[in-house]
């Protein structure tokens, strides 16, 4: 969302000042939309933002986001004592700086790097940065080799699925490359190696598959595209990269599916991005990147400065950067080791099951990805209704659960779902309570009475 200008003058004398039970803090009014001349005490400023942000949902009952809401108190505890060290000042800072190395390394391990090559990789603020500067780093290779070759370089193109994250679109345009975008179709979520295949010429910087997408959490078919690419690097002498959006993926897969190849393992995935703060397991916000090979990260997109002490390399799109969640990334790698990370991991796959199959036993969905790689289920009305999901996930919020009703992307824009991530504290005594009043939110739009059938037949657990 971008901010917008409030027009005050519109406003009513209430909408444009602060009230209510702040009188005991303070006397004078608080404007909401210009500066205010005067101070206040901490305890009066923390008492009014703290009371507004009452308003946002309950963290714990956002079933739309990936994003982690809870850590453990010892994470918090080094995440406040980190929280004022900026990351970019390694020469203040350098322990923070070893730690990140620390983690690429674990990451690029992993991810199955083979044991001969001097990977690279940085932190980032979270996926969409880390997609980013991957794909930049791709578009300049290619620049590179058409310099070489005395070939035009004005027309690049990049090669990505319709099922693919925002950020994709965003890397396109504001990078000024040409989106040549793979639908999904009505019967097919994800997109195919052969269709991405008619799409690639000698001015395509990289394909894009996505482990994990946005939209129902399914695979792209990341093993035949890597053959397809194979197979046109034997025949067309065309060296065309894979990035590898493993942003949900890239912290379940390792660890629930150890023998599944989609990393550095397949030859022609040469960067993969991940969020931290998904299934990491970190507050946001955080995200990782790996290059295969140091050489892939060309030096132009380097920068080289001095102001903070010492001679570095920069090539982040942000500069500052918190260093926090880093840590706290850290702390989860250290805390969980491969053993916890599988356990929770496992345990969410189990949650997800339970949830899908009780999604079926109501009788009135019908479950579209049964949460096969990442603990993600996504559904749809089994039948025609007289009101829409979009209804129903307006209803189901006077719980207080937040789960989003969207509609696929083309060419399955008339595909209506509703998607629910599994989080860790996402239990399935939650799940029952849930399915009961998702159930409940349906009756009542069913019969139009705001109100459901039946009591709940929970114990202790009342709709009415
Ligand atoms: C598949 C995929 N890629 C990229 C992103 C962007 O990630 P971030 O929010 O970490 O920038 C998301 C976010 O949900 C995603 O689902």
């Amino acid at each position: 969302m971008v901010a917008k200008k409030v027009k005050i003058n519109n406003l009513n004398h209430s909408a444009k000042i602060f009230s209510g039970r702040h009188n005991r803090y303070f006397k004078d009014e608080v404007p909401k939309y210009t500066m205010p001349k005067k101070s206040m005490e901490p305890r009066a400023a923390y008492q009014l933002i703290h009371d507004e942000l009452n308003l946002d949902g309950n963290p714990d009952l956002n079933l739309a986001t990936f994003v982690t809401t809870w850590m453990e108190p010892e994470a918090d505890k080094l995440i406040m004592e980190n929280l004022h060290k900026n990351f970019i000042d390694h020469f203040e800072y350098p322990q923070v700086e070893v730690i990140e190395e620390r983690t690429v390394n674990i990451l690029a391990n992993l991810y199955n790097i083979p044991e001969k090559n001097d990977f690279i990789g940085t932190s980032t603020i979270g996926s969409s940065e880390s997609i980013m500067l991957g794909l930049l780093a791709h578009k300049w290779n290619w620049k590179h080799r058409k310099i070489k070759e005395n070939k035009p370089y004005d027309r690049p193109n990049i090669i990505f699925g319709g099922d693919t994250h925002v950020s994709w679109d965003k890397f396109a345009r504001y990078f000024d490359v040409e989106p040549r975008v793979v639908p999904i179709e009505e019967d097919r979520f994800t997109v195919s190696a052969d269709a991405m295949k008619e799409k690639i010429d000698e001015n395509t910087i990289a394909v894009g598959v996505v482990l994990g997408t946005t939209f129902t959490g399914e695979f792209d078919p990341v093993q035949e595209i890597n053959e397809m690419l194979l197979e046109i690097k034997r025949d067309r002498d065309l060296d065309i990269p894979i990035h590898v959006d493993a942003a949900s993926a890239g912290f379940v897969t390792p660890f629930y599916e150890p023998d599944f190849k989609w990393d550095f393992r397949l030859e022609q995935v040469k960067s993969i991005n991940t969020s931290g703060h998904k299934f990491g397991l970190v507050y946001p916000g955080l995200g990782w990147l790996i290059f295969r090979n140091e050489s892939l990260l060309p030096e132009d997109l380097k920068f080289y400065v001095n102001y903070l002490g010492d001679e570095m390399p920069t090539y982040t799109l942000n500069f500052s950067e918190g260093s926090s969640m880093i840590v706290a990334q850290y702390y989860n790698i250290m805390r969980l080791g491969a053993e916890g990370y599988t356990a929770i991991v496992k345990k969410m796959m189990k949650n997800a099951d339970y949830l899908a199959v009780s999604l079926l036993n109501t009788g009135k969905f019908e479950v579209l990805n049964d949460a096969k790689h990442i603990p993600v289920v996504t559904f749809k009305f089994k039948n025609k209704e007289k009101f829409t999901l979009f209804d129903l996930s307006y209803k189901v919020r006077e719980r207080g659960w937040i789960v989003p009703a969207y509609s696929l992307p083309p060419n399955a824009e008339s595909i209506t779902i509703m998607r629910v991530v599994i989080r860790e504290n996402f239990t399935a005594d939650m799940v029952d309570i849930f399915v009961n009043d998702l159930k409940n939110a349906f009756e009542s739009l069913e019969n139009g009475t705001g109100k459901p059938k039946h009591k709940s037949s929970r114990k202790g657990h009342s709709v009415s």
